[in-house]
């Protein structure tokens, strides 16, 4: 069908320009009302600021104005309670709230006087964005104050775990050690998350098209009635910047990436060859045909959907760099990313927060680990250097045993050996095998910011503090 066929009469907001409707290939590429109506609070919450601007610089009747603002909240109600009756020509959320309040105020043709979709689309996904943020950033504030809580409960019954470095056991620390670094990963995302937020809370509203308006707008005032922090500098810039999107797909992507990593610990920990954890069923799968199995499916579609989050941040990003100022219908295409990735950090926080609340871990197994005597060895080495020995000295001296202790047949014999040699060695003696007693590799490594009990606590109290200080910058909000 070509468009000179199709019937004639008024179809879109902008059919004053065409000669025909659209055709249905245009407005099925075109319309965005599918994904953008969930926009629908924030875009009736701009138009109602701006047509109370519009009447305070006398553009609007007081009359007209109530009549727009009663008809903007009929709208509102009939959208929220799933009464609303979407037209076949409304092409996205900011038409289809118009032509709703335009036929129950006939004043509502009035709302759109010196504003754009432009700077209308940018505004509502502002609006959007900041709430989004703050949800997001309960969410990973509740896991990552999860994550302390269990820290804490690990540091008190003294649970250590071997630390890895290339998947492979090199020193003992402790459980809340471990807990307490994924903790601060999050944290760090939280803050992340607030850098993006302080970027989203400025204004476009008034900026119009493109290039302002001829009317006496008042952007400030549209500004504050919004709640928004500051107000666009530049209309070009105003309509055509995206850069808040991208600062939270950012942001999101990164959060996925740490939950991703915690994942991926998760999955070994359940496995039969760590034994470290055992996740509780209500945070498992079973398998359709194999009977014995238990699946740890939430920690891995964290690890899978972080490859999503990355996706999204990295599409938006080519989206945007070949972008002549200043709006251009390409940027349509940054909602759909940034819902999901918002859809898809929610979902897997809350899950991964119960999972991480009621995971069980096998102190045994994991001490089994942490109490091997060959991670110790850094501990011998670092004897011999408070006793007088150079540090490369020392190391040799260490490794030579250990390669001879594991020739020893057997992995029992072999952890012997090393005890044995040495207590026997001239230069270290039964005060440096001691080290090798199980626990005590763990016990001694109180540096600031290390993994050993002392350490570990002083961490937690850090931990505590910066948890509540950013709950505390939350709810202030
Ligand atoms: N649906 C559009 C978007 O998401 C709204 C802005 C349309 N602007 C325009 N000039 N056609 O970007």
């Amino acid at each position: 069908m070509s468009a000179d066929d199709a019937s004639p009469g008024p179809t879109t907001l902008w059919h004053g320009r065409l000669a025909g409707a659209p055709a249905d290939a245009l407005a099925a590429l075109n319309d965005s009302l599918p994904f953008d109506q969930r926009m629908f609070a924030e875009d009736i919450a701009a138009s109602r600021a701006h047509v109370s601007m519009l009447a305070a610089v006398g553009l609007l009747s007081d009359d007209e104005c109530d009549g727009i603002l009663a008809a903007l909240e009929e709208v509102r109600s009939e959208i929220a309670d799933g009464r609303m009756v979407w037209a076949p020509t409304d092409e996205d959320i900011h038409t289809a709230v118009e032509r709703r309040a335009t036929e129950l105020c006939a004043a509502a043709a009035k709302m759109h006087t010196g504003r754009s979709r432009n700077d209308q689309v940018a505004t509502d996904l502002r609006l959007w964005t900041r709430t989004a943020i703050d949800e997001l950033t309960g969410l990973l504030l509740g896991l990552a104050g999860t994550l302390a809580g269990r820290a804490h409960e690990a540091h008190a019954a003294g649970v250590r775990l071997p630390g890895y470095t290339h998947l492979q056991q090199a020193q003992p620390v402790g459980l809340a050690h471990h807990l307490a670094a994924h903790a601060w990963a999050l944290l760090r995302d939280v803050e992340r998350l607030g850098d993006a937020r302080r970027r989203t809370d400025v204004s476009p509203l008034g900026a119009g098209a493109l290039a302002g308006s001829t009317l006496p707008l008042d952007p400030a005032a549209v500004a504050a009635d919004l709640g928004f922090a500051a107000v666009f500098e530049n209309s070009l810039d105003a309509v055509s910047d995206r850069d808040f999107v991208a600062d939270t797909l950012y942001a999101l992507a990164m959060s996925g990436i740490h939950l991703s990593r915690l994942g991926e610990e998760m999955i070994l920990w359940a496995s039969a060859e760590f034994g470290f954890v055992r996740l509780d069923d209500a945070f498992a799968t079973g398998s359709s045909m194999m009977p014995q199995k238990k699946n740890p499916d939430v920690a891995e579609l964290a690890r899978g959907k972080a490859g999503r989050l990355i996706g999204h941040l990295t599409g938006l990003l080519a989206t945007l760099k070949g972008l002549p100022l200043a709006y251009n219908k390409d940027l349509q295409e940054d909602k759909e990313p940034l819902f999901d990735a918002v859809d898809t950090v929610r979902a897997v926080a809350v899950a991964f927060d119960g999972l991480m609340q009621t995971v069980e871990f096998d102190a045994d197994a994991m001490a089994a680990g942490a109490d091997d005597p060959f991670a110790a060895a850094t501990d011998l080495a670092e004897w011999l250097v408070a006793h007088g020995t150079a540090f490369r000295e020392a190391h040799e001296i260490v490794a030579g045993l250990v390669r001879q202790a594991l020739d020893a047949p057997d992995a029992g014999s072999r952890r012997s050996r090393l005890a044995e040699l040495v207590a026997a060695h001239p230069d270290l003696g039964p005060e440096a095998a001691a080290l090798l007693t199980p626990g005590s590799a763990h016990l001694s490594r109180n540096t600031p910011g290390a993994g050993g009990p002392d350490a570990v606590a002083a961490q937690l109290e850090r931990l505590d503090v910066a948890l509540t200080s950013a709950r505390s910058l939350q709810d202030g909000r």
